[in-house]
């Protein structure tokens, strides 16, 4: 067994509901995803992780799961899911799913018996109590919710329809061992495992992720899952650092592959209104967080290397000048697909998309954004400010659907788009760039080739690495090196023109049509030197 195999694969994140149609009704699904399995291909990913396509009441868009065993029916059935996991692996493509763990919905049969009487037998795999204390939720408001059935409060620490499960009933971690398990025979690689930091809380301690009991929770969910096969896993980490990563992600503790961190995001968070109000980007801030990732002790850490998913407004718009859109969009991916790490491509990344174009409070869709409006306005924002937050930092502007082409419904629906709110803009959708050798998507296409060529894949996988011209603040600039042979990437993250310094060697990566002396705004190289 190849217990690092996962070291060679990029992985592209679908969001199902945005990502094709194929029955009219406006929301994306499994069929859908199947007919776009020969455009992954070509794109070069390995695996697709797609986010919860399970039964749900989509209270929080299928992060909110009421049965882990079925695909929710706006999706297809779970006939289509095994015809997706078989098809994707003639592609060459294997399927990533979404488990959350931490938290159910509240239409699963267990919170339905367990909210029901205080004598089912459900009632341990909640978190109960009948003097709830002052947590909040993250979407807003009181993490406690009264049950009027049992005279007493059950905690959730996202929306109310999301109950906690309880990690320290061992009847309720089997029933979890017992689905994931169901999804491995059938031939899944591994899961992508939701906010799984908070396993381990402990709510009567107002502690909720990093709990003692954490990475025991951890080892247990690999030993008797995923741990037995060649798999990969990435977790979820809000709170993580470099050094606590490494407790997930050391092979020794057969925990985790990896795990997503957001400390590069939240470096731009205001201290009083969070990710709602970011102040500007500075590529030198971003780019300590990032390089500091690379020198944590190799033995023990894998990096998880990516700009968007559907919680994050998209970073073309959040740290570049779209007047250089087509240009910051190859840099972007170009910049930090040669770290050590595993490349992630969330959809729409490889033809340029940009957040969603928002005219009315009433476009938005997303539990968070909604309770987010009243609480920002709550928290001193005037109702013009609180638009403009949405407008910058919700989740839907993430969330709006894949451009196949440029006409009404984007090649994505034949009817209306469940959340309809992209530009009608012409370029950037893929009907366009498959045409142009220029565009971003050919970019994105020679840029994986490169990635996944055993020329360079020693380099990229296991090389060295050394930060270039540090003096220049708005560059990312880094050498990997593996034995004699090195990659060099130079990147500007600015709309600002330097001297190009000179470097000996081939290019193999460019994101300009021509070549000066001078290192233009957005431009970026990546040179092998023997
Ligand atoms: C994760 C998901 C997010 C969801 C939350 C609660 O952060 O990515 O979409 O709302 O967990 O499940
Ligand atoms: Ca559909």
């Amino acid at each position: 067994m190849n217990r690092s195999r996962f070291k060679d694969d990029i992985v592209y994140q679908i969001y199902p509901r945005s990502f094709q149609d194929s029955n009219g009704d406006g929301i994306g699904d499994l069929k859908g995803i199947i007919s776009r399995l020969p455009y992954l291909e070509k794109l070069g990913v390995t695996a697709l992780w797609l986010s919860p396509c399970f039964k749900s009441p989509m209270e929080d868009m299928g992060y909110d799961i009421a049965d882990y065993y079925s695909i929710d029916p706006v999706f297809g059935t779970n006939e289509d899911m095994d015809e997706l996991i078989k098809k994707a692996k003639k592609h060459g493509l294997r399927i990533i799913l979404d488990m959350v763990l931490n938290h159910t919905s509240k239409e699963h049969e267990w919170f339905k018996s367990a909210r029901s009487s205080k004598e089912s037998p459900y009632r341990e795999f909640y978190i109960w109590s009948e003097t709830p204390n002052d947590i909040q939720s993250t979407f807003g408001g009181s993490a406690w919710e009264w049950n009027e059935q049992t005279k007493d409060y059950y905690f959730h620490l996202y929306a109310p329809g999301q109950p906690d499960l309880n990690w320290e009933s061992r009847k309720m971690r089997n029933a979890l061992y017992d689905a994931c398990n169901y999804w491995l025979e059938k031939g899944v690689y591994g899961f992508r495992l939701d906010v799984i930091e908070n396993i381990g809380k402990e709510v009567e301690n107002h502690i909720l992720q990093n709990g003692p009991h954490l990475h025991e929770r951890l080892h247990e969910l690999n030993q008797k899952t995923f741990g037995r096969k060649e798999s990969i896993t990435i977790g979820e980490c809000w709170c993580a650092d470099n050094n606590t990563r490494m407790l997930y992600t050391d092979p020794k503790r057969e925990e985790l592959s990896m795990v997503f961190l957001f400390n590069d995001w939240g470096a731009f968070h205001d201290p009083y209104y969070g990710k709602w109000k970011c102040r500007p980007f500075e590529p030198k801030i971003y780019r300590d967080i990032i390089y500091a990732r690379q020198f944590t002790d190799k033995e023990k850490s894998w990096d998880t290397l990516f700009w968007n998913n559907h919680d994050i407004p998209r970073a073309l718009n959040r740290y570049t000048d779209l007047a250089y859109r087509k240009q910051a969009a190859k840099m972007l991916f170009a910049s930090t697909m040669f770290l050590r790490g595993t490349p992630f491509i969330y959809q729409g990344d490889e033809i340029g998309m940009v957040n969603g174009h928002f005219q009315s409070i009433n476009d938005y869709q997303d539990i968070e954004a909604i309770n987010h409006y009243q609480i920002l306005q709550e928290k001193g924002m005037s109702e013009e400010e609180a638009k403009e937050a949405l407008e910058k930092t919700a989740r839907d502007n993430a969330r709006i659907p894949m451009r196949w082409t440029a006409r009404k419904g984007y090649g994505f629906t034949k009817g209306k788009p469940w959340l309809d709110v992209g530009k009608d803009e012409k370029g950037y959708c893929v009907s366009e760039e498959e045409k142009d050798p220029s565009s971003v998507l050919s970019f994105y296409r020679k840029a994986i080739k490169i990635w996944k060529n055993k020329a360079y894949r020693k380099i990229i996988r296991d090389g060295d690495f050394q930060p270039d011209y540090l003096e220049k603040e708005e560059w990312i600039a880094y050498t990997r090196m593996y034995k004699e042979k090195r990659l060099r990437v130079i990147a500007n993250f600015s709309a600002h023109t330097y001297p190009l310094p000179e470097i000996p060697g081939k290019i193999l990566l460019h994101n300009y049509d021509d070549q000066t002396n001078e290192l233009r705004p957005y431009e970026v190289f990546v040179f092998f030197v023997e």
